[in-house]
């Protein structure tokens, strides 16, 4: 944090003084204030100057979301790709010379309506680094770089008059983050925002989730509740907090009052990881009338419980719920009872309590966080117009906007947290109406009306978009569209992101199945309350279509959307994600057509094509459907349909068709020898190709992959397979399509049934001249759209059943 700035640097620092010090809103400004002229000369000057290597790791940061997003839209050949690519900035002759900087400086406008998937910075100042390319090159990747940086204070807690911040420009946000009283920045909304405090038990912190805490329960009331909560329900047991004792009590259900006027009912849920040996601090049989009667020592509490109670306290509340201590750990029939509840404890909770950035009980989660890295202003000598700013500024470098706080199914600012490895934690993360969350660097906000962030972050949800993580996957939740709309063509790009039929509670098993669990039997019981939560909200009370929606819930499936959940394949591993490799269960957990029955990260491919906004899109037709729902059976436990599993069974009537010849794949993609175009984007998992008799007598092949890696003794039985097509997609060209299947690859277990082992995702080919091992190519259909409906396979459909 010392100043160890460039002479160049200390002069834009007298320019950023003086304009600040003019505190209102204003419009992007360049400013006009000698700084380095060349990348490589910031590059040079970065050794040494703290403010220009900031300014130079921003535009490496906005360098890497520029190649990512060419990547993904498919802006190159994958196969071949720039030999400039991952090259440091630096290093890249059209940014090291040949591109103008120009800096300017602006308050954003204040509090405006997001886009899903964006935060909304407010009436803050920013200073941005722009590296612009003048010579165009013949590469698209080489776009110009930005750096954006801040204005803040430290926090300071010594002001008078306690917390300082005041970063908004609309009287609505005033109400969260109020102007220092008497400033310039009152009146006009004009502001400096504060960094989020090293200490989450400060002043400024704990007034900050206070203020979200009324602003939420004031103004939200529309929005913020959860459907069919019972008057006054609170858990079985609760932590009762008694200010200044040094001890809680557990209070059982019928010993606090609660009436229609009472507040007793506003309980707090805790999020947290248990640790890896378990948690320290349980009730049992024999604890549980110790815990009630004679209360618990605070001081004998593991250290996350301690934060918990100090917080509670500290926001002025009284009960609290923390599943060890509230449930009977050595009683299963009062774990299953309560188990059963958990959905609507975190449902109900008045807030919940997200121990994020704490990956055991022992460790607590308000201990000193880092201080953010901020670049430290030197004073400039007081003037009348600087007077009235009797502070240190300083620079903060933002995150690129793709990986800061974001909604839906963007990166999450929770992500890499210890609290969001664990399976079980998942659902409490979207089952709260409004949360509290402690991250390594600061405290987070978000209910369903509003995301925020301690330093200064704020953003009100579209009316559109409210409802928090339950309402988004109630909203895809047996939605009107799908990917299965055939007939209607369409252009892909146009269409809202991710608006699909059960888009969302598939994705959310992607980020689900990447979690650790520790006991693979609770693979379906984790999130069974997220998915009775989606009943419930989608029900809204009618009985009948709540019976129904449960009545849809096949082992993590959901029957209308059946094809696309049946579709699962491993998760191909990305630049952060190892390459993860499923993992058969030893005990049963779920029917094999169900991703539970695998451990390890799935992915559902059939989104995909929706989400790549590369070229081909646009012409791209839907998906067919090849297999229909004929009939299924699943076998709780318990009586929970939402719980684990003993058995189930799936009967569809899908083309099958038994596998004469299995390869590995080739490396080389296959292209066609009749149809001139790009053929599709390779499945990234697939590394089998599978050969197959059709109805007409050919040799076809396709690719595929199993599941899960086969023992030696299975291995040479690999023939013994089928496959079964559950849909297709005719990627059309310009005078024909490639035909694109997708399917699962079956055993047959006994005369009844077949099991899951393995998936299909490719076109179809043929082998083609003499040497076919090598030579896979894609057969290509000269017909028009009109004619995709033609299968050359000669489907005959036939009734199977999976279990
Ligand atoms: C509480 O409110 C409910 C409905 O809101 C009502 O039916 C009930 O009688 C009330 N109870 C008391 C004790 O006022
Ligand atoms: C969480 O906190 C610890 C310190 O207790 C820190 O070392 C760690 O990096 C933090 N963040 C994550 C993502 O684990
Ligand atoms: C799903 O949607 C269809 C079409 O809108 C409707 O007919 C059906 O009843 C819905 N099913 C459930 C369980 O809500
Ligand atoms: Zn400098
Ligand atoms: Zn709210």
């Amino acid at each position: 944090m010392n100043a160890n700035l460039c002479t160049l640097c200390l002069g834009l620092s007298a320019v950023v003084y003086s304009t600040v010090s003019n505190d209102e809103c204003r419009e992007v400004e360049s400013v006009d204030s000698p700084w380095h002229t060349t990348l490589g000369a910031v590059h040079q000057s970065s050794l040494t100057c703290r403010l220009c290597s900031l300014v130079m790791e921003g535009w490496s940061q906005s360098r890497a979301v520029q190649v990512e997003q060419a990547s993904l839209q498919a802006d190159f050949n994958i196969e071949n790709p720039p030999p400039d690519l991952h090259l440091p900035v630096y290093e890249i002759p059209v940014y090291r010379y040949g591109a103008r900087i120009k800096i300017s400086i602006y308050s954003e406008p204040g509090l405006t309506w997001v886009d899903g998937g964006k935060k909304n910075q407010m009436g803050e100042w920013h200073l941005v680094f722009a590296c612009n390319v003048e010579i165009l090159s013949s590469f698209e990747v080489h776009d110009s770089l930005e750096a954006f940086l801040r204005v803040v204070r430290e926090c300071d807690e010594d002001v008078a008059g306690g917390i300082r911040r005041n970063a908004i420009c609309t009287p609505d946000a005033l109400q969260i983050f109020p102007a220092a009283p008497g400033t310039k920045a009152e009146e006009y909304g004009g502001s400096i925002a504060s960094v989020a405090s090293s200490n989450p038990l400060s002043t400024q912190s704990i007034t900050i989730a206070k203020r979200w805490l009324e602003h939420c329960v004031r103004e939200h009331a529309e929005t913020c509740h959860a459907s069919g909560k019972p008057v006054g329900w609170i858990p079985t047991r609760l932590l009762e907090i008694i200010p200044g004792s040094t001890k809680t009590y557990l209070r059982e259900r019928g010993s606090i009052e609660v009436d229609n006027n009472s507040e007793n009912d506003h309980y707090v849920a805790l999020s947290h990881c248990w640790g890896v040996r378990g948690t320290p601090f349980t009730t049992t049989r024999k604890t549980l009338p110790i815990h009630v009667n004679e209360g618990i020592d605070i001081s004998e509490l593991p250290q996350t419980f301690r934060d918990a109670l100090i917080l509670v306290a500290g926001l002025g509340l009284q009960y609290l719920w923390i599943d060890s201590l509230c449930i009977l750990q050595d009683d299963f029939e009062d774990w299953a009872n309560e188990a059963a509840q958990m959905a609507d404890i975190y449902r109900h909770a008045y807030l919940v309590i997200n121990a994020a950035n704490s990956s055991g009980d022992t460790l607590g989660f308000l201990g000193e966080r880092e201080a953010p890295d901020v670049v430290r202003l030197p004073a400039v000598p007081s003037s009348s117009t600087t007077s009235h700013l009797d502070l240190n500024l300083c620079l903060q470098l933002l995150p690129h906007a793709n990986q800061w706080f974001s909604l839906g199914e963007g990166p999450d600012h929770l992500r890499k947290e210890p609290l969001s490895t664990r399976a079980w934690c998942l659902q409490e993360r979207y089952l709260p109406v409004r949360a509290l969350q402690y991250g390594t660097r600061q405290t987070f906000w978000e209910c369903q009306s509003m995301r925020a962030s301690e330093d200064g972050y704020l953003c009100v949800l579209r009316p559109e978009e409210q409802g928090g993580h339950v309402q988004r996957l109630v909203r895809t939740a047996n939605f009107s569209r799908s990917v299965f709309a055939r007939g209607e063509y369409r252009e892909a790009h146009t269409e809202p992101d991710g608006m699909y039929n059960w888009f969302h509670w598939y994705q959310m098993v992607q980020d689900y199945t990447a979690r650790d669990i520790s006991k693979p039997t609770d693979r379906l019981p984790a999130i069974a309350g997220l998915a009775r939560a989606i009943v419930r909200e989608k029900g809204r009370g009618d009985a009948k279509l709540e019976w129904e929606m449960e009545n849809e819930y096949m082992a993590g499936l959901w029957k209308s959307g059946l094809l696309e959940g049946l579709f699962w394949c491993k998760a191909a591993g990305g630049d952060s994600q190892k390459q993860q490799q499923l993992i058969p269960t030893e005990e049963y957990v779920a029917p094999s057509w169900s991703w539970a029955s695998v451990l390890g990260a799935v992915h559902f491919p059939v989104y995909d094509w929706y989400r790549r906004s590369a070229r081909w899109k646009a012409k791209m037709a839907d998906f067919e459907p090849l297999a229909e729902y004929v009939s299924h059976t699943v076998e709780s436990i318990a009586q929970d349909p939402f719980g684990g599993l003993a058995g189930g069974g799936l009967t569809v009537k899908a083309p099958l068709f038994s596998v004469r010849k299995v390869r590995s794949r080739q490396d080389r993609p296959p292209q066609s020898e009749t149809l001139f175009g790009e053929p599709p984007r390779r499945s990234g998992v697939a590394d089998k190709v599978y050969q197959l008799q059709d109805g007409k007598n050919n040799h076809i092949w396709v690719e595929g992959g199993m599941d899960t890696a086969l023992t030696d003794d299975q291995e040479g039985k690999e023939t013994e397979l089928a496959v079964l097509f559950l849909f297709r997609l005719p990627f059309t060209l310009d005078h024909g399509f490639f035909d694109q299947r997708f399917g699962l690859l079956l055993k047959r277990l006994d005369d009844r049934c077949f099991k899951r082992v393995g998936f299909i995702d490719g076109v179809l080919l043929k082998e083609a001249g003499p040497y076919f091992f090598k030579r896979l190519k894609i057969v290509g259909y000269h017909q028009d759209m009109s004619f995709v409906s033609v299968d050359s396979l000669g489907l005959e459909k036939q009734e199977v059943t999976i279990c």
